[in-house]
């Protein structure tokens, strides 16, 4: 079957990528596209997708959704939310790549997708190689009870921590919170350059030009420390194999699942 799919953010960096790679697969087929400066153009137009008509929405609601299995968010914090639940209302499976959402929207997200019987599948970064430090992390947090999330972009970047820091604070909090020698409230000095509590994680975003995406979780204890590090190259081709991978199968359960390997096996043998 072809797995029909709507691309919220089309003509964005992250989202025309993923539209240029639905386009060139055999499965799947780009059936909807939103973006509202381009509200009316094809894809052709707009992205260079040659061939293809596909007339741009400007918001997601009945046009864009049209006959859609999947809709996929590439958009904005201050949108996504709306966009989830409109394409759930109308029985449509969503894939997340947008950053921003809290864990209190994901509730709702989640509450929405078990009435309607869809999949959500939200992943703060759809890199193999963050899906593999997300494992490594909670593994070190098993046995290192202590460590601090730094959380490194470009100075463009609007939404702080960025959705791979989220994800990783939200992963953590199901292994333990992060244990403070001093409590918060006894800091001498400014309380805020110990950074945000997040989960049982103290994290700390950087937004500085010369910065692409970085993540470091830095495990410490007595004489000894880990450091797991994260560097994002230039190129959207990561996120969009990842998209690709989640798309598939976001249509195998019901409810939200948060983080990519939810639907990967990567369980030692
Ligand atoms: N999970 C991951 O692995 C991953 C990877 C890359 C990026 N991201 C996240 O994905 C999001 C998009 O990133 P990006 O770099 O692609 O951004 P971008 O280049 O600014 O693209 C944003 C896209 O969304 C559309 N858009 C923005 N606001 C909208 C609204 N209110 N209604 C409808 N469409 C809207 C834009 O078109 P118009 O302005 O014309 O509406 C554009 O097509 C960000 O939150 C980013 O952090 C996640």
């Amino acid at each position: 079957m072809t797995i029909k799919v709507c691309v919220a953010g089309a003509t964005g960096w992250a989202g025309s990528a993923l539209s240029k790679g639905i386009y060139q697969t055999e499965d799947l087929e780009m059936a909807g596209a939103v973006s509202r400066t381009h509200k009316g153009k094809t894809l052709q137009d707009v992205i260079g997708l040659d061939g293809c008509d596909l007339i741009i929405s400007g918001s997601v609601g009945p046009d864009a959704l049209a006959g859609c299995h999947v809709m996929v968010d590439y958009t904005a914090p201050e949108i996504a939310k709306q966009n989830i639940l409109t394409a759930l209302d109308a029985g449509v499976h969503v894939v997340v790549g947008t950053s921003g959402l809290t864990d209190e929207d994901y509730a709702d997200i989640h509450t929405k997708a078990l009435e309607k019987k869809r999949g959500v599948l939200a992943v703060g970064n759809f890199a193999l190689t963050v899906v593999l430090l997300h494992k490594f992390a909670e593994m070190a947090a098993k046995y290192i009870p202590q460590w601090e999330i730094m959380d490194y972009a470009h100075d463009a970047k609007k939404d702080a921590p960025s959705g791979t820091a989220r994800e990783m604070a939200h992963r953590l909090s199901k292994i333990r919170p992060s244990r403070l020698t001093i409590p918060l409230d006894q800091t001498q000095g400014v309380r805020e350059t110990r950074g945000a509590d997040m989960t049982g994680s103290q994290v700390h975003s950087v937004r500085l030009p010369g910065y692409t995406l970085s993540l470091e979780i830095i495990f410490g204890m007595p004489d000894q420390k880990l450091t797991l590090r994260h560097d994002a190259g230039s190129s959207a081709q990561p996120y969009v194999d990842g998209s690709l991978l989640a798309i598939r199968r976001v249509h195998t359960f019901t409810g939200l699942r948060r983080g990519l390997d939810q639907v990967m096996d990567l369980d030692e043998k």
